[in-house]
């Protein structure tokens, strides 16, 4: 008997097995109790001599315990539901959207990183204030055009009368300041990003929401010298150019002097485009020393103290730096708009 071969003409057969038919016909060639060829081997075993006998009840009981066992695993592989065992290649592949700081917060972080280099903290206040915050703290005249309510959102209800107003969606993020310095005695080095409010019509320039960003030093023998370096060293890290700056005199109720800041234009160099209007400047920022009534109100002594303020729209330090062609872009969340900019958070 060559085992063998047996093995092997088995292995053969259980090959071309393609349904449960065909294998009930392998079951009864091998295992059947009449015609199996097993059955029939195994059935020789007492016949042979007792020297042969062990070894070959032996091979022939583990070849039978291997057809069944063949046979069982046949069996259930038949039973399977067909499955697709095929994998497309060419299949799309799941997109992948991993979330990103949206570009309002990359510039007010660039800002902030600028700033706490050189030892500034970060400070927040309301974006419900009070007149007292807003404006009559920051030395606004009780006859001011901000004040009016063309200009700004009041909370409160409107048959107070306009001496009775106090409540106010803050118009600037100037409040922080004075809110910072009732808090704390000086010396004082803050930022003060956040969310403004003016009741501006929509176009692509304003919006009634955006965000500005507020610079506040009060410490003694503060000069105009120390605004000029840290408003030189602030922008140039910021627009990552070596940028100059234009100083022009204006007016804030909060600051003397007072001025407005234009970088020379990062785009053309100074030689004049579209984007400084050919002037090849870009105004970018107001800023002053901190008047002295404003120190006075916090109870600082305005004669031991000085400071300088500045204060930015973040909006627009985005719309230069990356193009963008319209302040609504920033808050309608359209994910084309919002996935340029790939800053992981
Ligand atoms: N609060 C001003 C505005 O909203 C901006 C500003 C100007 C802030 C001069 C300042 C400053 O701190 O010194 O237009």
């Amino acid at each position: 008997m060559d085992l063998e071969k047996l093995r092997k003409e088995f292995a053969a057969r259980l090959d071309s097995v393609r349904n449960s038919n065909d294998l009930e016909e392998l079951r009864n060639d091998y295992l059947g109790r009449k015609r199996g060829i097993l059955t029939a081997l195994l059935k020789e075993i007492p016949n042979l001599s007792p020297d042969q006998r062990g070894k070959a009840g032996k091979e022939m009981n583990e070849f039978k315990r291997l057809v069944e066992s063949e046979l069982e695993a046949k069996k259930s592989l038949l039973e399977q539901p067909a499955k697709l065992e095929v994998t497309d290649w060419s299949l799309p592949g799941k997109e992948y959207h991993p979330g990103a700081a949206h570009p309002l917060t990359i510039v007010r972080r660039r800002i902030e990183d600028i700033f706490r280099e050189m030892g500034y903290a970060v400070a927040e206040g309301p974006e419900i204030e009070t007149d007292f915050h807003n404006f009559s703290a920051l030395n606004f005249p009780p006859d001011h055009p901000a004040r009016d309510t063309q200009d700004t959102f009041f909370v409160d209800r409107l048959e107070a009368g306009p001496e009775k107003r106090n409540c106010l969606l803050r118009t600037h993020t100037s409040p922080v300041q004075i809110r910072t310095m009732l808090q704390h005695k000086p010396p004082v080095r803050i930022l003060c990003p956040g969310r403004v409010y003016r009741r501006d019509e929509i176009d692509a320039t304003h919006s009634p929401i955006f965000h500005q960003m507020e610079c506040l030093a009060v410490d003694q023998r503060i000069t105009f010298s120390d605004l000029k370096g840290t408003l030189l060293h602030f922008l140039r890290r910021l627009f990552d150019a070596d940028i100059e700056l234009s100083f022009r005199p204006t007016f804030f109720p909060f600051t003397e002097p007072s001025a407005d800041v234009s970088v020379s234009c990062v785009f053309c160099r100074g030689k004049g485009c579209s984007v400084c209007k050919n002037t090849g400047w870009i105004e970018i920022l107001g800023s002053g020393m901190v008047h002295p009534n404003i120190l006075e109100n916090v109870g600082y002594d305005s004669e031991k103290f000085t400071g300088f303020a500045f204060g930015l729209g973040i909006e627009r330090i985005a719309i230069l730096m990356y193009g963008i062609p319209d302040i609504r872009l920033f808050f309608q969340n359209d994910v084309r708009f919002l996935s340029q900019f790939r800053v992981v958070l």
